[in-house]
């Protein structure tokens, strides 16, 4: 059994969450590597419903281990939280949750500072989470971050909190965004936490090399999704850390070489949430009844998502940055009533046809989708589990799609629950889960 990254192939709220609980059941291990709490997916265990943000869904499999990898900002008061509603529905985290001890701890004064970036004059607002992501990479980056091993380091984390809020505080007083804060008690609290959490956090990225040369298998889990990435995606709005593939070495500490498989998840149609451009948007009522049917509203923020059409290109270049060895497609019963499908084969850019993604936003923005329609099938997917019984017009939209884009779609999902999935025969995908 390999060891196997799972990521969103669009901007993000591709249904990973399901996925990841449904293979996970396969690996020894499910590691987070990037993001922190903007992330979120819901899932419901018995008749709890729960919005996991920073622990990977495999916790809720006994026997299994989950892992917050380095490569994560954290927020301790959320961690704690989420630790806690777990805990309280029965679920064992606290034995089997591992959280790097390289991973950023992130503040209230990194939310105070999105305030810089997000609704200034002057500013572009990319309309965040406003969870103080942005400002905690960019702590990190700029090498003055405050890293879980420094927060369990008391008395070095006093003397470091201290230093760092002061410049943070002495920038939002310039900017005119100063919140009241009491420093004093905010440390002291992060200090409470960090009690709570000392004994989950370890060198993650030892104690996965030490499993994966021990046999065990990790799946590891992206969030968000490529056209997020800050490097990949649609710059600047975009998240600020590698939610591509790659991230998943950079946040893990495991090398490429110790990686079997990638696979990509992605929706029927596509959504994004938040600012940015988003060449196959539907601005007609069919983003709308798409919307709804898919209630398609944010986990974490409760935004109503921006809904579209398919697009093929747009695959194509994330399975290239990624190397899908198959794809997922999700909410395939949302396109039930469509009477016919849009689905955007190409880009056109002024006179040009256009092979491959711009690098602008400025460019994307002026992109136009050349679409071609796929007959719809009319009839309810909702549920199905086995391929043979798809409609033919809804078998015959999954081989255009893979048709245009060149990617194997090794599984389709047709509803939230766990047995609402098919798994091709024979697949690559089916190979690499097991
Ligand atoms: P940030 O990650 O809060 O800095 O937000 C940057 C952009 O990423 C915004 O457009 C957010 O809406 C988007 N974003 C962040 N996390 C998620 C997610 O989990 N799903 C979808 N979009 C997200």
């Amino acid at each position: 059994m390999g060891n196997v990254i799972i990521l969103g192939s669009q901007w993000g709220d591709e249904g990973k969450g399901k996925i990841v609980d449904l293979f996970s059941d396969r690996f020894d291990i499910v590691a987070r590597y990037q993001g922190g709490h903007n992330a979120g997916h819901t899932v419901f265990i018995g008749e709890k419903k729960f919005v996991l943000k920073l622990i990977p869904s495999g916790i809720l499999r006994p026997g299994k281990k989950a892992v917050i990898g380095n490569g994560l900002v954290i927020d301790p008061v959320a961690l704690v939280s989420e630790i806690e509603s777990l805990e309280s529905a029965g679920v064992e985290v606290t034995a089997n949750l591992s959280i790097s001890n390289r991973a950023h701890v992130l503040f209230p004064a990194h939310r105070m500072l999105e305030k810089m970036s997000e609704g200034r004059p002057g500013r572009v607002s990319l309309g965040t989470t406003s969870r103080g992501i942005g400002p905690c990479y960019e702590d990190k980056i700029a090498r003055r971050g405050i890293r879980m091993a420094d927060l369990l380091d008391t008395a070095f984390f006093r003397a470091q909190f201290d230093s760092v809020m002061e410049e943070k505080v002495a920038i939002a007083r310039t900017f005119g965004i100063y919140q009241e804060m009491d420093l004093g008690r905010i440390r002291e609290e992060y200090e409470a936490l960090a009690e709570r959490i000392r004994p989950m956090v370890c060198d993650t990225a030892m104690l996965l090399n030490h499993a994966i040369r021990d046999g065990k298998s990790v799946l590891f889990e992206g969030a968000q999704g490529t056209m997020l990435d800050v490097d990949h995606g649609t710059y600047p709005f975009v998240t600020s850390s590698s939610a591509g593939a790659g991230g998943a070495c950079t946040g893990t500490g495991v090398a490429p070489t110790r990686i079997q498989g990638v696979i990509g998840v992605s929706k029927a149609y596509i959504t994004r949430v938040g600012a940015g451009p988003f060449p196959t948007e539907a601005l007609d009522g069919a983003g709308e009844q798409i919307r709804k049917r898919g209630n398609e509203f944010g986990a974490v923020t409760g935004r109503p998502r921006r809904c579209g059409w398919f697009d093929v290109p747009l695959l194509r270049y994330t399975a290239a940055i990624n190397g899908f060895d198959s794809i997922v497609v999700t909410k395939l019963d949302v396109l039930d009533e469509f009477d016919r499908i849009p689905v955007c084969v190409g880009y056109r850019l002024g006179s040009e046809q256009l092979a491959e993604m711009p690098a602008t936003v400025r460019e994307i923005e002026k992109l136009e989708p050349i679409y071609e329609c796929v007959p719809g099938w009319s009839t309810s997917t909702f549920g199905i589990s086995s391929y043979d019984d798809l409609p033919a017009k809804a078998k015959e939209y999954l081989a255009f799609l893979e048709e245009r884009t060149g990617v194997e779609i090794g599984c389709i999902s047709t509803g939230p629950e766990r047995t609402q999935t098919i798994v091709k025969a024979g697949s690559r995908l089916e190979k690499l889960i097991g």
